[in-house]
């Protein structure tokens, strides 16, 4: 198969490089000159473990380009997948659809012979109809179909998420278009994933409620988990409990500062507007992403609490900030708002990423950024974990201890077990957890 993907952001980059890990010849494109040149060379230019192994392999094998023109990869591709990115619109929570449709009527002045224009794009429903429609006005010779084919990616583990998915959801209209999706996921079939095919609608919105739904169940655990704290109960064996029930099932509940990200706060935003608009407005997840902002501008208040009720005089170390750990994305990562409450509150803040200080040097103002762990534990009065990175897990406590002013550590990721932190000597805060 050839295949043209259209973007070369996060989705676009996995996917393009992924379908020619498959034996596919994937051309990808983007307007931005320096990015394609620098692909080529391969430089990577966001943060994904295997991401640049894959990609290096792939183009000195020939099965991976990259371009800044799209006619040719266009015109000669049996499936052309937009990946543009969908930012939040200012304002209303709507999917910005800017780059998706000028992407469409790119694509429909190139297309040659059958071709399938596939959304990859996080798009609202509706979407692939209006795409469908912008290439036929555009060119209305034009041969094609237009697929719904949402990604489910993880970041920090989306060549494994590509590669072995728990399913793959095509939404089609036309049995040519399906045989097409088909030839290209059936590298999959080793697997036996399921290659589920609906209606393009039904696609559109999947993805959607699948974000959602997922939201949902970590806001669910958040909010028992401030119960567990106040009745004296620990929520990882409430989460524990209650996930080997198979209905519910056990991931995507451990509690946290919460969420964040590039998917999450967009997805349930722009659902909610999709749902309100159509007459439908989906309360509960209006509830799940208020709930969510003010847990982590709560996060601060929390920290302060653990500090004896004022920060004015104190120096702060923050470990972690990006909103996961094995990612550079600082997006709508629950730092920016427990730093910024905490300056304002007069704290001091020194703070340390493995991978996201170049993003977060652009966003956080007034903070004194470090050069490793214990560089940002030097004379801290508290310690504050935002971020589970993996070496965070295993920093010396005793080092630690003597670094710090005063041992006072505020997990919000519960890395670290109550009982030896206390026998370390540190006041220790956790989430959801008894104290005692
Ligand atoms: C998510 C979806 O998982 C993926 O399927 C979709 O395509 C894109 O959005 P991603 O945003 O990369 O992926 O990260 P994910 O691992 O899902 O975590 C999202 C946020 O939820 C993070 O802030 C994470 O810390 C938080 N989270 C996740 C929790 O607080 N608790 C959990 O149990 C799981």
């Amino acid at each position: 198969m050839r295949i043209a993907v259209i973007g070369t952001g996060y989705v676009g980059l996995v996917s393009g490089a992924c379908f020619s890990e498959f034996g596919h010849d994937v051309i990808c494109i983007d307007m931005d000159t320096q990015k394609i040149e620098g692909l080529k060379k391969g430089k990577i230019p966001i943060f994904e473990p295997g991401l640049e192994d894959l990609v290096i392999k792939n183009y000195k094998a020939g099965h991976l380009n990259f371009d800044t023109n799209l006619q040719k990869a266009v015109s000669t591709a049996e499936a052309v997948f937009i990946a543009v990115g969908t930012p939040s619109r200012r304002g209303d929570g709507q999917a910005d659809l800017t780059y998706v449709y000028a992407a469409a009527k790119d694509i429909a002045q190139n297309l040659s012979g059958y071709t399938v224009v596939v959304n990859k794009s996080t798009v609202p429903v509706g979407t692939g109809e209006k795409v469908d429609k912008i290439i036929r006005e555009t060119n209305p010779k034009a041969q094609f179909d237009v697929v719904s084919n949402p990604e489910f990616l993880r970041e920090g583990a989306a060549i494994e998420d590509f590669m072995r998915p728990d399913r793959v959801i095509v939404g089609v209209t036309a049995d040519e278009a399906k045989d097409v999706m088909a030839s290209i996921y059936r590298p999959l079939s080793l697997f036996q994933t399921p290659i589920v095919f609906t209606s393009r609608e039904s696609a559109e919105l999947t993805k959607y409620a699948g974000n959602a739904f997922l939201a949902m169940k970590i806001t669910f655990i958040n909010e028992m988990a401030d119960l567990c704290e106040r009745v004296g109960a620990n929520v990882h064996d409430v989460a524990k409990g209650i996930g080997l029930d198979g209905r519910i099932g056990g991931k995507f509940l451990h509690p946290g500062p919460g969420f964040g990200g590039s998917c999450f706060p967009k997805d349930t935003r722009a659902l909610f507007e999709t749902s309100s608009m159509a007459g439908v407005p989906l309360n509960i997840v209006e509830t799940v992403i208020d709930v969510n902002e003010k847990r982590k501008k709560d996060m601060a208040a929390r920290v302060i609490a653990a500090c004896g009720g004022s920060v004015s005089t104190l120096t702060i170390a923050v470990l972690g900030l990006t909103f996961k750990p094995n990612t550079d994305d600082m997006r709508e990562s629950p730092s920016l708002d427990i730093i910024p409450e905490l300056i304002s509150a007069g704290a001091s803040i020194k703070a340390y990423d493995p991978e996201g200080m170049k993003e977060a040097k652009e966003l956080l103002s007034g903070v004194e950024f470090c050069e490793n762990s214990y560089a940002t534990l030097e004379n801290a009065d508290a310690l504050v974990l935002i971020t589970e990175w993996n070496e965070f897990r295993a920093l010396n406590m005793d080092k630690v201890k003597s670094l710090m002013k005063a041992p006072i550590m505020i997990d919000l990721r519960n890395i670290y077990d109550p009982a030896e932190m206390r026998g370390y000597g540190f006041t220790y805060e956790s989430i959801g957890r008894p104290t005692t």
